[in-house]
């Protein structure tokens, strides 16, 4: 990594990235912004909606800013959701209240015709105006990080019109319909770099690609459908942005797989979710890459003792590596905002 780079110097969440290991790791939460913080919930009732607060830039910057002002990250996220790619495409996107996203499922190559690339630079746009105002209100030494969802896991919203435990639906169609479900994976890619490149034009100083649901594929298609896309992202931010670097989360990918992914995506860092083994993150975090995580969001629900002690194996285990503390997964509503509190502060004792 240059470290000439002016976006590369006095953001302590960037040293691992140069190779610059210190005692105390950085840290930032997944979902650090939501339903856990009262000022978020009173923001999320005034905006009437789920996506009309991601694309109000004024209070998409507001909810961003809410959790490093009370907290201090290291780095603060955009506030965004991996959906909005799709609305922003032309498919219909809704956000039920308590049920989770709804989308108009893709059914053929004909649903697939009506997404418009070109079209979606408009909502791109609104959403790089809030990266902006996000940039305008941290100061020098908060990183803030961009973020999309990977192709896969977008397309497992956009098949099946809305979560699933397993991805069914689209592993099915992957199997029955591969040219259609090529082009839309492509589709994703294409669009996925502009949407990317916007947010960095606008003040992101680090990527974040989540595959949230990678870890569902059986392993003849996770070359094709993770791996591939991931790499083919990271190869055209690389093109026009090569200092800026990418954590890509893999999530569900069993060590080997993660390992794999790591080596050949080009990614920078790697997100590892809770059920990967410290061991594993050791080695992941050679050759001078990046590990990120993984402390249970349960943790931090339950607090205490268990939290304390699995908190410190965890900084332990990845001591002198290059190492972002962070959660396996999302912070959950349910989080007591005084345990992620006494968790930073934990994390900032490190080393001292
Ligand atoms: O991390 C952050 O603080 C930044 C914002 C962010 C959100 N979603 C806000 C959000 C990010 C990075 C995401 C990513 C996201 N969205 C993922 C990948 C990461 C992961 O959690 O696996 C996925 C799969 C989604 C899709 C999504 N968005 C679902 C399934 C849901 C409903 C479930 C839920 O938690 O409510 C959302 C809604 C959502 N996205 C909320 C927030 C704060 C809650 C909506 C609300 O406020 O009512």
């Amino acid at each position: 990594m240059d470290t000439t780079n002016p976006n590369l110097s006095g953001k302590r969440f960037l040293d691992p990235f140069s190779g610059n290991v210190r005692p105390t790791p950085p840290i930032w939460l997944m979902r650090q912004a939501g339903r856990y913080l009262p000022e978020y919930r009173e923001v999320r009732g005034q905006a009437g909606g789920f996506l009309n607060l991601c694309y109000t830039p004024k209070l998409a910057a507001e909810v961003t800013l809410q959790p490093i002002r009370r907290y201090g990250f290291d780095a603060a996220i955009l506030f965004s959701d991996i959906l909005v790619v799709p609305d922003a495409l032309g498919q219909k996107v809704e956000f039920m209240e308590g049920e989770g996203p709804r989308l108009e499922p893709i059914r053929d190559a004909t649903g697939l015709k009506q997404l418009d690339a070109v079209k979606a630079g408009g909502k791109y746009d609104i959403v790089a105006d809030s990266v902006a105002r996000i940039r305008a209100g941290l100061t020098d030494e908060t990183a803030l990080i961009g973020f999309c969802g990977a192709p896969w896991t977008v397309a497992t919203y956009m098949i099946n019109g809305k979560g699933s435990t397993d991805q069914a639906a689209t592993r099915l169609f992957a199997y029955r319909e591969r040219a259609t479900f090529q082009q839309l994976i492509d589709t994703l890619v294409a669009t996925s770099i502009d949407y990317l490149d916007r947010q960095i034009k606008a003040g992101a100083d680090v990527i974040q690609i989540f595959d949230s649901w990678a870890g569902t594929l059986p392993e003849h298609e996770f070359d094709q459908w993770v791996i591939e896309p991931n790499m083919a992202i990271v190869a055209g931010l690389k093109k026009l942005h090569p200092k800026v670097p990418v954590i890509g989360f893999p999530r569900g990918a069993a060590a080997s797989k993660a390992k794999s992914f790591r080596d050949r995506t080009g990614i920078d860092g790697i997100g590892c979710d809770t059920a990967m083994p410290l061991s594993d993150m050791v080695v992941l975090s050679k050759d001078g890459h990046v590990v990120q995580g993984n402390l249970d969001p349960l943790l931090l629900v339950a607090g205490g003792r268990p939290m304390i002690n699995r908190t410190r194996e965890i900084i332990e285990a990845l001591e002198g590596r290059p190492f972002i503390f962070n959660l396996g997964h999302g912070i959950v509503p349910e989080t007591p905002p005084e345990h992620v509190a006494q968790l930073v502060k934990l994390v900032r004792s490190a080393g001292t």
